[in-house]
């Protein structure tokens, strides 16, 4: 059985995120979403409010679980049993950072890296851009789901 984790911020979860996510599961036999607790930037959603958001999204796929973690990704993947870390790529900008942090990854624990390729109507979307769009009170029809379409628009209001 191979697990793969897909990890990521998530402040939100984008359409984009769950692009990846969909094809993970359909790759991997179990999937687990990790949600870095305490990102870089102070986050809009808690890790509490991620997980519940990703929990809703992911309700139906039985191979997809998620989870939070703090530290090092490699040692939550450890821990889990995981061995493939699975990264969605929007364009070549994405490509040089994602490809030092893999190789950081596999230099520190031997865990494997592969890249998904976003779908191309998904490939312009971030959480910042998405967080931007809600601020200012516009339509996130076509880039979030709907549980975080509501989640952003109760947090503006
Ligand atoms: O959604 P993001 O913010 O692009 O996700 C980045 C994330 C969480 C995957 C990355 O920052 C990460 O793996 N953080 C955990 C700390 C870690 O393992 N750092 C070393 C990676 S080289």
């Amino acid at each position: 059985m191979t697990v793969a984790v897909v990890p990521g911020s998530f402040d939100p979860p984008t359409l984009g995120h769950v692009d990846v996510i969909s094809r993970a599961v359909e790759v991997f036999d179990r999937v687990l979403i990790a949600v870095v607790a305490n990102p870089s930037k102070t986050p809009l959603f808690s890790s509490a409010e991620r997980i519940e958001m990703l929990t809703d999204i992911c309700a139906d796929w039985p191979n997809a679980e998620v989870d939070a973690f703090d530290g090092l990704l490699v040692e939550f993947a450890r821990d889990r049993g995981a061995v493939v870390i699975v990264k969605g790529l929007r364009a070549v900008a994405d490509f040089e950072y994602e490809l030092q942090m893999a190789q950081m990854n596999q230099h520190l624990s031997g865990v494997q890296t592969v890249f998904l390729p976003t779908s191309p109507e998904h490939a312009y979307l971030s959480s910042s851009l998405v967080k931007e769009v809600a601020r200012f009170g516009s339509s996130l029809e076509g880039l979030v789901p709907p549980v975080v379409a509501t989640a952003l628009k109760e947090r503006f209001q």
